[in-house]
């Protein structure tokens, strides 16, 4: 089974819910930059109140603040890792890719978890977080499209792609991601 990963995909297509699973099944370390920057922000820091106001607009937090989030958390496990919404865009890539070198932990696999607008904007809206609401989620939707979705051919051209249909049951994404990541 593959340590190493990154799971890549629009708002809401379940790479939280999936990471969750894998890496509570398989011991990995789950670095959700999303779910950083929410505890920075219940922290109450000046810099959580800042992330805050662009995190409810739906716009992406600086490269620099995301890059500082993760490695340093990087830098301490050991066991393998799973990135949850880390990067999000083409120079978050790059500087992944340099710190990956630096500790001579390479990316292995990406999984990229596909699905339809109009059942991820149901979902969305039926969890309810700040930024989950119709006007957000259409902001976060063409970020995605626009800074994220070219990070899909990037991967793809280094063969480390597996696409996931994410539009089914919990458990049956779940067996698929474990399919394609060889267990
Ligand atoms: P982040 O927290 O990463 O949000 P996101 O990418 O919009 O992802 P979501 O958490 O909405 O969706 P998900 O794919 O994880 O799905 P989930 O499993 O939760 O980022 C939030 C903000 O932080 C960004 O907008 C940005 O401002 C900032 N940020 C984060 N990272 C950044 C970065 N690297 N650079 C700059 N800024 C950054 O599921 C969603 C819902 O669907 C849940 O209710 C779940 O229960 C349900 N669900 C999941 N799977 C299924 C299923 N198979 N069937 C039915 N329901 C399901």
């Amino acid at each position: 089974m593959k340590k190493k990963l990154l799971f890549l995909g629009p708002p809401g297509a379940g790479k939280g819910t999936q990471a969750n699973l894998f890496c509570n099944k398989y011991g990995l370390s789950h670095l959700s930059t999303g779910d950083l920057l929410r505890d920075e922000v219940s922290s109450g820091s000046v810099l959580g109140l800042k992330a805050a106001e662009i995190m409810n607009k739906g716009e992406l937090v600086s490269d620099e603040l995301v890059l500082s989030i993760v490695e340093g958390r990087l830098l301490n496990t050991n066991d393998g890792w799973l990135l949850d919404g880390f990067p999000r865009n083409v120079n978050q890539a790059n500087s992944l890719k340099i710190l990956l070198e630096k500790i001579n932990q390479p990316l292995e696999r990406v999984v990229l978890i596909k699905i339809a607008d109009d059942y991820l904007i149901k979902r969305l809206l039926g969890r309810g977080r700040q930024d989950d609401n119709e006007q957000v989620i259409a902001n976060r939707l063409q970020i995605y499209r626009e800074k994220t979705s070219p990070l899909i051919d990037l991967y793809n051209k280094q063969g480390i792609l597996e696409e996931i249909e994410g539009n089914a049951d919990i458990d049956v994404v779940f067996s698929s991601i474990e399919k394609a990541l060889g267990g």
